[in-house]
């Protein structure tokens, strides 16, 4: 069974020239693009992109870098468990305990500038996948 998820690649990224090494990184471990674009998010945008985190401390901060510059959303999919797949290669949330090799260790700058979004279940999958692409 094949199954997706949605990856976004953070406005840190992008400004640093990563968006290419990223999807190389994706299309190596044999996952497929299904679908991709480049946006620009509003705040308001990135607070309903991220209404599960609602209350929480980071929440400003992280929808201000988010609608800071141009993103690079896309549908990547794989046999068997994508979305634990995806998440195994982008790392740890803090860049400073990601595994060595992973997206996040050797291109993150911060928690907050961690370069890449990944869904983390199937359902959230379903709703990230349709917040971009209709
Ligand atoms: P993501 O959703 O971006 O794939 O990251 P994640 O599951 O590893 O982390 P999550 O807990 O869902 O948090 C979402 C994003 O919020 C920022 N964050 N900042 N300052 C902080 O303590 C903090 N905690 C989280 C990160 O950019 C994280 O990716
Ligand atoms: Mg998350």
């Amino acid at each position: 069974m094949r199954g997706r998820s949605l990856l976004l690649i953070k406005p840190d990224a992008v400004e640093r020239n990563l968006t290419g090494q990223i999807i190389l990184r994706f299309e190596s471990a044999r996952f497929k693009v299904l679908a991709m674009k480049m946006v620009r998010l509003t705040y308001e945008e990135a607070r309903r992109f991220y209404a599960v985190h609602e209350g929480r401390p980071f929440l400003e901060e992280l929808c201000s870098f988010m609608s800071s510059g141009p993103i690079v959303a896309m549908v990547l999919e794989s046999d068997g468990d994508t979305v634990s797949k995806v998440r195994s290669l982008i790392g740890s949330t803090d860049p400073s305990k990601a595994a060595p090799g992973t997206i996040r260790h050797d291109f993150a700058l911060s928690v907050t500038k961690n370069s890449v979004h990944a869904s983390d279940s199937e359902e959230s999958a379903k709703t990230e996948i349709a917040f971009f692409f209709s």
